[in-house]
């Protein structure tokens, strides 16, 4: 089976209705990401760091995967597909998809602040001041904030390296090092790049961009993917 490998971003879960960070009305617009999102804005206020993530995650609970999500499950009949998201809901895997990695960590699971080792899956929406680990330590969310080290980008870049086919979907690609991982991709490899403002890519090649949204564009291309085979 040929593997697909597919790099996702906020503007696949943006028909399900979850913002994206950098467009007009993006999360990053109604917050600054040194108060929310860094190990700094932990220590300053821990409070208001945990309530961002809880209302993060209420909303997740109310969201459905889109026909975006939906389609990738589709393209599983007839390739190994692998998913690599920075997203931090789980759409992909409540659609169906077998493989997905997070590169930017899950909103559904927390973790120890004293054993990165000791994660844990909530089944609620709110984390709380004074929720422990196993060890006694505050419980912080399962996210990679800003300044700190992306522990799956080598496996990320491996799997790059084995792609038959290479995907984009969906994001503004300035965030390294995920942006940087279409680099490892093959030349000769062909490239599909799905967002409705994809700008141009340089130093790539065999690049086809299709600006369009993800629940529109995904269905058609899946099914061509499909009958290629
Ligand atoms: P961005 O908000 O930067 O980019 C979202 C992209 O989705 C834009 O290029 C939009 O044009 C596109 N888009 C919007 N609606 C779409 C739709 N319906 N279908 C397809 N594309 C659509 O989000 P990311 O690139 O994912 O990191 O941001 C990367 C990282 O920055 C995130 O993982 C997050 C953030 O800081 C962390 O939290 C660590």
């Amino acid at each position: 089976m040929k593997r697909i490998v597919i790099l996702t971003g906020a503007g696949m879960s943006a028909e399900s209705g979850i913002s994206t960070f950098r467009d007009s009305n993006g999360l990053w617009k109604n917050h600054r990401i040194e108060e929310v999102a860094s190990p700094e804005a932990w220590a300053r206020n821990p409070e208001m760091v945990l309530e961002f993530y809880n209302q993060r995650r209420k909303q997740l609970f109310e969201v459905e995967p889109n026909a975006g999500h939906h389609a990738l499950v589709r393209l599983e009949e007839k390739y190994d597909v692998q998913i690599v998201t920075q997203n931090v809901d789980d759409l992909h895997e409540r659609a169906g998809s077998s493989k997905v990695l997070h590169l930017h960590g899950e909103l559904k699971k927390v973790r120890s602040t004293v054993d990165p080792g000791l994660v844990y899956e909530l089944d609620h929406w709110e984390l709380k001041l004074g929720d422990k680990c196993e060890k006694g330590s505050q419980l912080r969310p399962h996210i990679v904030w800003f300044g700190e080290a992306v522990p799956m980008i080598e496996t990320a870049a491996e799997l790059m390296k084995k792609a038959g086919i290479f995907m984009v979907v969906g994001t503004s690609m300035v965030v390294y090092p995920a942006a940087g991982l279409i680099h490892y991709v093959e030349r000769e490899i062909p490239k599909l790049y799905v967002d409705p403002k994809a700008f141009a890519v340089h130093g790539v090649s065999n690049l086809e961009v299709i600006r369009q949204k993800a629940g529109e564009a995904l269905p058609v291309l899946v099914g061509r993917l499909l009958d290629e085979v």
